[in-house]
């Protein structure tokens, strides 16, 4: 099979892998919150609570042109129902689909999406083990601290949970490129979840099921220690969304402290989260709110570019009445210094018809085959090449850092003369 179909293969399985992670993602997820919601609204102090029924509480709601009627149990209906609806396939789906477009779009192409030169020049092989090293070791020590004397103090353990993320990111993106480290320690957190579902949940709800039908009272441990770990996970739940979508923004894996950013943006996402999980109490702690708001301005501030200094007296470039381009004094680079740089690091990929094997497209819909497109890429190309220096992708063109500078003063150059 040629390279070029090949390529044009491999792209519609990511795309089609993609999608169903998205979907089964969403399918979860979803399911997860409406829970949680039902959880946080039922009446607990209705007519159907307040008799004996063994009822916790109940809800109306309205939806899809219908009404629905809901009771929760406080521990079980005296008899269990013939059809019992289970929630499970969503998240084994979720991580199957998951782990093949990791294997598919990084552990396939380790040498462009998982190494960078600047970080550490590791072999492929390396950073594949790194990557799946840290799913591994991440769901044994979390689990092994949640069956440790931690376990009853839920603070303590959540704070221990979240530092151990936060080495994680520190140490993945002391190995591999930011990307890679990004999506390892999401891959690490989403494994937990699923883990959690698959091996502690589910199993101590079949054992209630289990009981409840030979009549015997469950077994309170095991459903405690459940209740730990979904609300573990309910808490995982932003800061594993933002890191999926983060891939398509490299100002936040680019950043030279990208495993900060991180922290502070997943710090922020479990604040979002609590406030969702406690806005309906009469008293909560409603700092939590704008300190997590105020914590994404926080990261935005953190990522910010930096123009370099244009030295005084330097003027932009002009055009004369005759449309030729006229140096002025100080050399500012020009359209026609960057035209090379780009067509010789970045056209190979970023072109509508790409010459570097395994690309049919350019990358993001990002051609930068004419002065008009380059020029309407400029704030991109700006942040990608010096900012980020994401691009080009692990380096592979080798572009040296007197071609960034002259982008770099390029686009500051642009930029005053706005
Ligand atoms: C080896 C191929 C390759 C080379 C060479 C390359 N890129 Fe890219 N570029 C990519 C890929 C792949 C993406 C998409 C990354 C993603 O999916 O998020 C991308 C994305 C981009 C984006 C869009 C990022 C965004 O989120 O807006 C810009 C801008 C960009 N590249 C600029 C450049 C410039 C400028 C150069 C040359 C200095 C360059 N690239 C060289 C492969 C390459």
């Amino acid at each position: 099979m040629d390279g070029a179909l090949t390529a044009h293969l491999h792209d519609w399985l990511n795309l089609l892998l993609r999608w169903a992670h998205f979907i089964t993602g969403v399918a979860w997820i979803g399911a997860s919150f409406y829970f949680n919601w039902l959880e946080n609204h039922l009446e607990r102090q209705s007519r159907a609570a307040s008799s004996d029924s063994g009822i916790a509480g109940d809800l109306w709601a309205v939806h899809g042109g219908g009404f629905y009627y809901l009771q929760k149990y406080e521990v079980a209906p005296p008899k269990l129902p013939t059809t019992l609806h289970w929630f499970k396939y969503e998240a084994y789906f979720t991580f199957i689909t998951g782990f093949v477009l990791l294997c598919s779009l990084y552990y396939f192409n380790a040498s462009a999406y998982m190494i960078d030169p600047r970080v550490a020049e590791i072999a492929p092989g390396q950073a594949v083990l790194i990557g799946l090293a840290s799913l591994v070791l991440s769901w044994f020590f979390y689990d092994a601290l949640c069956r440790s004397a931690l376990s009853d103090k839920g603070l303590l353990l959540g704070l221990v949970i979240f530092v151990w993320f936060a080495f994680l990111a520190y140490a993945l993106s002391s190995l591999l490129s930011g990307r890679a480290a990004y999506i390892h320690v999401g891959a690490a957190i989403g494994t937990i979840m699923v883990a959690n579902v698959a091996h502690v949940i589910i199993p101590a709800q079949r054992d209630m099921v289990d009981a409840l039908s030979s009549g015997q009272a469950p077994d309170g441990a095991r459903g405690k220690n459940a209740l730990l770990r979904s609300r573990h996970n309910n808490y995982f739940t932003l800061p594993v969304l933002f890191i999926m979508i983060s891939n398509h923004y490299p100002t936040t894996y680019g950043n030279s402290l990208n495993w900060l950013v991180l922290v502070v943006i997943a710090i922020a996402g479990v604040g979002v989260r609590h406030f969702f999980n406690v806005r309906h109490l009469e008293k909560y702690q409603r700092w939590v709110l704008p300190v997590s708001l105020a914590l994404l301005l926080l990261a935005v501030y953190m990522t910010r570019p930096s123009l370099p200094t244009v030295p005084a007296g330097a003027e932009p470039v002009t055009e004369s009445a005759a449309g030729q381009e006229v140096e002025a004094e100080a050399a500012t680079p020009t359209m026609a210094d960057v035209v090379p740089i780009i067509e010789q690091r970045c056209t190979g990929c970023h072109s509508s018809a790409p010459t570097q094997p395994g690309f049919v497209a350019p990358p993001l819909g990002v051609a930068l085959d004419t002065q008009e497109e380059i020029e309407l890429h400029g704030p991109r190309i700006f942040a990608t090449v010096v900012t980020t220096r994401t691009m080009p992708l692990a380096n592979l063109t080798q572009m040296t850092a007197q071609e960034r500078d002259t982008i770099a003063r390029w686009y500051a150059g642009k930029v005053r003369n706005q």
